[in-house]
């Protein structure tokens, strides 16, 4: 297990290198801007975004008041989010890990794995894009227990995950079914708001035979779904 983790930090790591980044968007996600306000209401909140390459929605988060953590292991997708965004960051040891902190923004280098409660604080919303989606069938049990263990009792999260023909590619991006996503979250409401055709956008995965590839958008939260 130890040695399949170590090869795909050092996948991540080369795509980071190289450049090979197609799943990073240089504009806010459309479903954080569509459906922020179901996440975020009521608050401002402790936000987590696991596994969060140099997204522009930490910054997007950050500035409506939320306190906001990301986690990304590959320390150069962290250092180029705050140079891209002017910042210059306290970075600071902790426990093996490395945290950047920038105003109500701290940025975590290091597996998520290897993030626990102590790091993360209450935080009671979760952003997760292409997270989840990111890590093979054999991580995503632990990925998604972990996540509920490090996050508050009253968390809602919004998820943002694919679906396309396995038989074309293996991922990642892998294909999460919304069957699998209830069955990851027991205690949780699960509330599909929206499915989209995103084949039309995607010329990479057209390339690839796929003749149909949905994207689709999750409100989870433990108690009724808002
Ligand atoms: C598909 S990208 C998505 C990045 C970001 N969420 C976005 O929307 O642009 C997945 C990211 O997760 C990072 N990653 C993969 N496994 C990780 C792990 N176990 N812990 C922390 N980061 C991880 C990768 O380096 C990569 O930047």
């Amino acid at each position: 297990m130890a040695r399949e983790r170590d090869r795909a930090y050092e996948l991540w790591r080369q795509k980071w290198r190289d450049g090979d980044i197609p799943f990073h968007r240089d504009e806010i996600h459309p479903d954080l801007l569509n459906y922020g306000d179901r996440l975020l209401g009521g608050g401002p909140h402790r936000v987590l975004v696991p596994l969060c390459g140099k997204s522009p929605d930490l910054m997007w988060l950050a500035k409506r008041g939320h306190e906001v953590i990301g986690v990304e292991f590959v320390e150069d997708a962290l250092l180029q989010f705050f140079a891209e965004h002017e910042l210059s960051p306290r970075a600071e040891p902790v426990d093996g890990l490395k945290m950047y902190r920038w105003e109500n923004l701290t940025l975590v280098c290091g597996d998520i794995f290897e993030v626990d409660r102590s790091h993360v604080g209450e935080a009671d919303r979760v952003w997760d894009r292409a997270a989840l989606i990111a890590l093979p069938a054999h991580l995503r049990g632990d990925y998604t227990r972990h996540l509920r263990q490090i996050t508050s009792a009253d968390w809602a999260m919004l998820l943002s995950a694919i679906e396309y023909d396995t038989a074309l590619m293996s991922g990642p991006p892998f294909s999460v079914s919304e069957e699998e996503i209830r069955q990851s979250f027991p205690g949780s409401d699960v509330k599909r708001l929206a499915t989209r055709d995103t084949l039309p956008h995607n010329p990479r995965m057209r390339a690839r035979g796929h003749t149909w590839f949905r994207e689709s958008t999750y409100l989870l939260r433990d108690g009724p779904a808002g």
